[in-house]
């Protein structure tokens, strides 16, 4: 018995920019994105908000609308739980899981964010499968509190919110979208076959986003008041930030946008894919030639074709999707899976890896039976 993965699909917004819409905004070309990273355009959500893409794949990965890969339409009732991987919410409260749930009608389900990087739909989906597991019926027949049967997993970004328009290093790396997958406690079923997620300390600080809270505190760290925030009109607080965004931006070093050391991001990447791959396999008691595909974290090409080299595998082992979608944190994975069935190269019954690698650092895989 297992978590099978019975449903996929996902979102993209309508705005396509190519490399060379980016040489008017830094110093760059298209030829040196497409060699450096095999990007050679990203869609970018002006108009849709995380939750947009998030509930739009969610609608095919439940079978609800067409475009998606799913093994039957699953009413809103039977859905359990539902887990949104995101670094880019479009609130810190509701969750974006939450703002789903309200969307799609999931009435059942219990619902919160998680936040690993682009590692997140990999931790999503182990904590998903953990929960399952865990409410399980034991052997005598009986469920254990609130039985998790289904999980709706979804990873839903708007990086180019964080993106610092001004950097050449990581502007044209980052796009926007949306992935989602359905989970299904089946006894009939192997599912998912080993997982692996692990953390290690980023003690360089070479993925870095700050996060700007809205308002300073009244107080200073002796507790004495400098200002009423009661005196402090709501648009003056609004005018405060945003004065403080710009003279961030002027002086070269902008609140909230992603910094990134690429080639430290590059070394741990390369190494953290790999262990990862074998650490799934050992957990699933599997080879690397029991296994029908390997779909990566689509953060650079030349990541995957280190990882391919590493791995003794060819590239068209990888799904590779990352030339029109760019990097898309915790939508990557899910969306590169819905690219992966459309194509046909995942059938029932093959054995599947999903790995990824992501700020903090967070890394890790998941082997599963189709
Ligand atoms: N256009 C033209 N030149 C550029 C650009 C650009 N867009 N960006 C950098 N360069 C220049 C650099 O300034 C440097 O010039 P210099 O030699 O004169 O100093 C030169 O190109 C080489 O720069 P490197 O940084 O060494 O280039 P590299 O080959 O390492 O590629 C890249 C950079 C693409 C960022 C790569 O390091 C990478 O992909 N790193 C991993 C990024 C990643 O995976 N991030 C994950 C994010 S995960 C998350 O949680 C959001």
């Amino acid at each position: 018995m297992g978590c099978a993965l019975v449903g996929c699909g996902k979102a993209i917004p309508a705005l396509e920019v190519e490399n060379t819409a980016l040489e008017a905004l830094v110093d760059t070309n298209d030829e040196w994105i497409t060699t450096r990273t095999g990007i050679k355009s990203r869609r970018i959500a002006v108009e849709e908000s995380s939750a947009d893409l998030g509930e739009a794949a969610a609608r095919q990965a439940l079978g609800w609308t067409e475009g998606g890969h799913s093994e039957r339409s699953f009413a809103p009732e039977e859905i359990d739980l539902i887990i949104c991987a995101t670094v880019t919410p479009d609130s810190i409260v509701p969750s974006t899981a939450g703002l789903l749930r309200r969307r799609l009608g999931l009435k059942s389900a219990i619902a919160f964010d998680v936040n690993a990087a682009c590692t997140g739909f990999i931790y999503s989906a182990t904590v998903a499968e953990a929960m399952m597991a865990a409410s399980a019926p034991s052997a005598d027949g009986s469920a254990g509190r609130n039985p998790i049967r289904r999980a709706l997993v979804v990873g839903t970004e708007r990086l180019t919110r964080l993106t610092n328009w001004a950097d050449r290093n990581t502007c044209v790396l980052f796009g926007d979208g949306a992935g989602a997958a359905v989970l299904e406690w089946d006894e009939s079923r192997p599912g998912i076959l080993g997982s692996f997620i692990v953390n290690a300390d980023d003690d360089e600080n070479a993925l870095t986003c700050p996060l700007s809270y809205g308002t300073d505190l009244p107080f200073d760290a002796q507790g004495v008041s400098s200002q009423s925030p009661a005196l402090k009109d709501a648009s003056a607080i609004r005018i405060d930030e945003e004065l403080a965004i710009r003279e961030a931006v002027e002086s070269g070093n902008p609140r909230q946008t992603l910094r990134m050391n690429g080639p430290h991001v590059f070394k741990f990447a390369a190494e953290a894919m790999t262990e990862a791959v074998h650490r799934s396999l050992d957990r699933a008691g599997l080879s690397l030639d029991d296994i029908a595909c390997i779909v990566p974290h689509q953060a650079n090409e030349r990541i995957i074709k280190y990882a391919a080299k590493k791995l003794h595998l060819p590239m068209d082992f990888f799904q590779l999707s990352i030339a029109e979608a760019g990097n898309t944190s915790a939508a990557s994975v899910p969306m590169a899976l819905a690219d992966a069935y459309a194509e046909g190269r995942i059938r029932r019954g093959d054995k599947v890896i999903l790995v990824a690698f992501g700020g903090g650092f967070t890394s890790g895989a998941i082997v599963y039976e189709a």
